[in-house]
Parts: structure tokens; sequence; C-alpha cells
């Protein structure tokens, strides 16, 4: 809940200011005030009628309108909220930002102000890939702004790629993180995530096709709702999302003992795909293939983590949650592995490849907790993230 809290709104402009005005209503609806700002460009794309009607305030746009220095000089406007929100923030805006430029209302006031920053980045995948934009945002994340987004999809422009603003929701999630406000407000929970690689020797090793994505979804949307987040994980294709305690392991074992130093946590989700065989020949040396001819490897079984944490005598996490990758009969399947492993729920996904879900951005995923399973349409994986998050929340408030 966000009840008397102000947010001062810059709206940049952009394709995507048309979702700021949906945010300005999700914000008021969780009983936030909203002070907005628009600059120029974003004039082009909403306008300031619509923005102040949904608002329910006045709209600044000028740095040198006199009536408004009168009532509220743009210093005092900079420190009147408690969380300065940008959305979208453009390319543009982020360079200014960056250079600490003030040559309007919008970039003067996130010069002058003393109040937390968080930014909703939106631009074309060319422009938030180029090298100007990483170094930005690089320097802006040193300088402490608080980033959500962007996220990856189609665009405005008919591209595809990262650079789309986070929906409405994902960013007051942003926002009541930012505030400490989120449901899961001192919650301590573990992530693990992505693949893990198994030696052979030192040079080659076995792994799986895990991508990392559905686990780093995970972190951050619990991160998101003010969660503390310990990310413990593989090497991934994915890059680990900001906000959260990065722990990096390579393989099984090290993902065993990453957990076990991670706890106590309230709630543990098991979403790394760990290889359940390790090669228990592996070698210290390269193998050559002059030297020793056709290896042999013998296998030995990996420790069951998510098995071992479910049926902890102490200290068991209040919730436990596996993952289930099946290829056929996934609900027969999970649910004997919820009994099987002692965890609390199950996320169970179709991981054959006519599905598209392992590496993909798209998951289609069933529930299976102690009442039964609950099967989710097919969406993307932040969005089955979001709303696997928020039934944690309510889980672990209840
Ligand atoms: N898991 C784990 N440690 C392992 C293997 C799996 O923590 N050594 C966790 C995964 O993170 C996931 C869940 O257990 O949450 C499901 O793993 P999976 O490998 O699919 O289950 P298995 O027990 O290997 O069952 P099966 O071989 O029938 O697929």
């Amino acid at each position: 809940m966000l009840a008397s809290r102000r947010i001062l709104l810059i709206i940049g402009g952009g394709i995507a200011a048309y979702k700021s005005l949906d945010l300005i209503r999700r914000l008021r609806e969780r009983g936030a005030a909203v002070t907005p700002v628009l600059t120029r460009a974003a004039e082009e794309f909403v306008t300031p009628l619509s923005v102040s009607a949904l608002a329910g305030e006045k709209v600044y746009r000028e740095l040198f309108d006199l009536t408004d220095e009168a009532e509220m000089g743009h210093i005092q406007l900079s420190r009147s909220a408690d969380l300065v929100v940008v959305a979208p923030a453009t390319a543009d805006l982020m360079g200014k930002m960056t250079a600490g430029l003030a040559n309007d209302l919008a970039s003067t006031l996130l010069m002058a102000t003393d109040t937390p920053v968080l930014i909703a980045p939106a631009m074309n995948v060319r422009m938030w890939q180029h090298p100007a934009t990483r170094r930005n945002r690089a320097q802006l994340a040193a300088d402490g702004i608080r980033f959500v987004g962007p996220n990856e999809g189609d665009m405005a422009c008919g591209e595809f790629g990262p650079g789309r603003m986070s929906e409405p929701l994902e960013i007051v999630a942003a926002i009541e993180a930012a505030l400490g406000d989120g449901p899961l407000k001192g919650k301590r929970i573990l992530v693990t995530s992505g693949p893990t690689h198994e030696p052979i020797d030192p040079v080659r090793y076995i792994a799986n096709r895990s991508s990392g994505a559905q686990g780093t979804a995970v972190a951050r949307a619990l991160a998101a709702l003010g969660a503390e987040v310990v990310f413990v994980t593989g090497p991934a294709d994915v890059p680990p999302p900001e906000g959260v305690e990065v722990v990096r392991v390579q393989s099984a074992r090290e993902m065993d003992a990453a957990v076990d130093a991670a706890l106590p946590v309230d709630a543990g989700v098991f979403a790394a795909a760990v290889a359940d065989w390790r090669v228990a020949s592996a070698s210290d040396r390269k193998l050559k293939k002059s030297r020793d001819g056709l290896p042999v490897l013998e296998f030995a079984e990996n420790p069951d983590i998510l098995k071992r944490v479910s049926q902890m005598k102490q200290g068991r996490p209040a919730l436990v949650v596996g993952f289930a990758a099946e290829t056929n009969d996934v609900l027969e399947n999970a649910t004997a592995k919820r009994l099987r492993k002692g965890c609390d729920w199950i996320v169970a996904n179709d991981v054959s490849p006519a599905t598209g879900i392992m590496g993909g951005r798209e998951n289609a995923v069933t529930l299976i907790t102690g009442e039964g399973a609950e099967e989710w349409p097919r969406m993307g994986k932040d969005a089955v993230a979001d709303r696997l998050a928020r039934r944690i929340a309510e889980t672990l408030a209840g």
C-alpha cells in the first residue's frame, strides 16, 4: 500500500508515455498522491489535460513558469515527494541525468532532488544497447538511481528486444520496494537459478539447457515486492537481477553449500536446473585423446538440494517451492515430485522441445499445492514470476 505517499512522476517523451497514464491510476488506487511533470517531448504523446485529470493535480511543465515559481519553487517541488519516478525514462533523459544537465524542468528537478529516484527506461532496442546508454546506465546505477526494466518484447517501432517500458504494475511494485512498502518487506527469500556445470576435467563439463531466465525473473519479482533476496545462481545466460545478493556457483555441490550458507530464510524457491549427477571420475588435468583414449565417465549422484531443505527438521523455511521440468505426464510426475521431495509447492512446466519453453521467453505452468493443481495460462516468464511472487507474499502474510 502506498497510502499517504507522494510520488513526483516525471513523464519523458516516448511512446510508452501512454502507460504512465495507467501508472497514475494504479498509484492513486493504492492511496498515493502523484505530482506529474511533463517534458516538452512528452506532450507530443500525452496531453497535460489527461495527465492532470488522472492525477487530480496540476501538471508542472516549464522551468520558467513564474506562477509555479511563486506557488512552489522548483527546488521545493523536487523535494516534496517521497520518491521521484521517471517513466518513461528516455535515452535523452538518462543522458541528461548522467551528465548532470539542468536545462529544463525535468532535468533540473532530477539535479535538485534529495529524494530517491527510480527510473523506468523505454527506448528502441538499439538505443538501449548503444555503448553510450550502457555507460549512462552503469553510471546512474553507481549514483544510486534505481531501475525497473526495461522488459524484452515487441516494440512500437517494430523491432524486438529489451527496451519496452515495464508494465504499470511492475513499476508500482518497484515503487513499493523502493519505499520499503512492499508486501514482502522484512522477508528473506532464497532463490536458486540457472544450470549447474559438472566438470569432466578442468576444461570440459556436463550441463543442461536452462537459461536461468525464469529463476532470474522470480528473484526480480520477489525483490520488487520488498523481499531481501539471496540469489544463488549457476552459470546462466541471463544476467542476475539488480538489488539482490548474488552468489555465483558452478556445480551442484557448490550450490548446495551456498544454499546452506544462505539459511535461515522465510521462503526458498528452487528454480535451478541442478544436475542430478556429477562425473565421479572427474580428472584434475585435461584429458588427452592421444594418451588417454576414449574416456569412460562414471557418475555419482548429486545432493538433492530441494529435498534436503524441504525435509529439514530444524530451521525449515516456512514455504519451500520447487520447480518440475517435465517432458511428459506433467501433472502426474509433478504431483508425485511434490510428495517425494516434501516441498510445499511445485511449479510444473512442460519443457518438451515443441513448447519452446526451455530457453524461451514464455512459460505455461501448473502450480501444485497441497490443495490441488492450478493451471496458469501461457504468459511471459516475468508475468509468471510476478504472479508467483504475489502468491508467496499472500502465503507468508497469512
Ligand atoms: N533440485 C535440487 N537439487 C537437485 C536436483 C533438483 O534442488 N540435485 C530441485 C530443482 O531445483 C527443482 C526440483 O528439484 O526445483 C526438481 O528437480 P528435477 O531434477 O526435475 O527432479 P528429480 O528429482 O530429478 O526428478 P526426475 O529425475 O524424475 O525429473
